[in-house]
C-alpha cells in the first residue's frame, strides 16, 4: 500500500509538472469525476437492445454479477439508478490491509463508547492517515461503521487502476480474487460478503463485463489535449 501511495505521487508530479497543491488536486478530482459521467458504453448499448454490443464472455459476466457473484447487492443497477452503486457504506475488509488496524479500531470504539469523540477531535483524527482507514465511522461514531466505505460506481472502472480507496488491488482480476475469497475477515465485515467459489472462467467473465462499462469520451476531454 505505501508503494501505491508513492508511485501515485510520482504519477501526479509527472502530469502536473510540479508539487501537489490544493488547486491541482481539485483539477485532478474534476478530471476524474468527468470520467464518471461518460455514457454510451458497450454495456449501455447492450441494455438498450443491441445483442452484439458486448462479448459472450461479458454477457456471462453480467449474469454472474446479478447472480452467483452477488455484486449487484451493493453495486446497484436499474433504470432509475444506472450507476452501479447503492450510495451506501459497507465494510468489505479493505482497511484490514493496514498494520495495526485492529488496535486502532478498538481504540476508536472505546473513545466512541466513552462519548469522547466530538467534531474537533474528529477533524484532528481525520488528518491522520491511519485514522482515515476507519471510514464512515469518522462521520457517525457508530462502531458498526468502522472500516465502512461508500460503494463506488463501476463505470469506466477499467481506466482507474489501482482499485479500492487505498489502491491495494492492482488489477480488476485482483479485485475479483478479493471478492472470491469473501473479502478480508474482520469483526465488522458486511453480512453480504462471502466466498463465491468462482471458476477461472467465471472470474474472467466478470472482468470482461467490467470492461464493457467503459464509456465514450468527448473529444475535448482534458487528457486528450
Ligand atoms: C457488500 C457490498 C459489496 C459487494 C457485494 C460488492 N462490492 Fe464492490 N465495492 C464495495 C465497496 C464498499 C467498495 C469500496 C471499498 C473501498 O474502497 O474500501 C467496492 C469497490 C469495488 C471496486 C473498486 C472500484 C474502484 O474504483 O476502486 C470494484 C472493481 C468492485 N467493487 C467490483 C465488485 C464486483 C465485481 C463485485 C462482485 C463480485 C462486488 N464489487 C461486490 C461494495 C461491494
Amino acid at each position: 500500500p505505501s508503494q501505491n501511495c508513492c508511485s501515485k505521487n510520482i504519477a501526479f508530479k509527472k502530469v502536473f509538472g510540479g508539487e501537489i497543491t490544493i488547486d491541482r488536486v481539485a483539477q485532478a478530482i474534476a478530471a476524474f469525476e468527468r470520467t464518471l459521467l461518460t455514457g454510451n458504453s458497450p454495456f449501455d448499448r447492450f441494455i438498450a437492445g443491441d445483442q452484439n454490443a458486448i462479448s459472450e464472455s461479458a454477457k456471462r459476466g453480467w449474469q454472474l454479477f446479478q447472480g452467483k457473484a452477488r455484486c449487484i447487492t451493493c453495486h446497484e443497477f436499474n433504470r432509475s439508478n444506472p450507476f452501479f452503486t447503492d450510495n451506501k457504506y459497507h465494510n468489505i475488509g479493505v482497511a484490514m490491509n493496514k498494520e495495526g488496524f485492529a488496535e486502532l479500531a478498538k481504540k476508536a470504539e472505546q473513545l466512541a463508547k466513552q462519548g469522547r469523540l466530538d467534531k474537533r477531535k474528529l477533524d484532528e483524527l481525520a488528518l491522520d492517515p491511519a485514522f482515515s482507514e476507519l471510514g464512515r465511522f469518522l462521520v457517525t461514531f457508530n462502531p458498526k461503521d468502522i472500516g465502512a466505505f461508500k460503494t463506488p460506481t463501476l463505470r469506466n472502472v477499467e481506466l482507474t487502476a489501482p482499485y479500492m480507496h487505498d489502491g491495494s488491488e492492482a488489477t480488476l482480476m485482483d479485485v475479483i480474487e478479493f471478492y472470491n475469497r469473501g473479502g478480508n475477515a474482520n469483526p465488522n465485515l458486511s453480512g453480504e460478503m462471502r466466498p463465491l467459489n468462482l471458476t477461472d472462467q467465471e472470474k474472467q467473465d466478470l472482468v470482461e463485463f467490467l470492461k464493457a462499462l467503459t464509456g465514450e469520451f468527448p473529444k475535448d476531454f482534458p487528457e486528450n489535449k
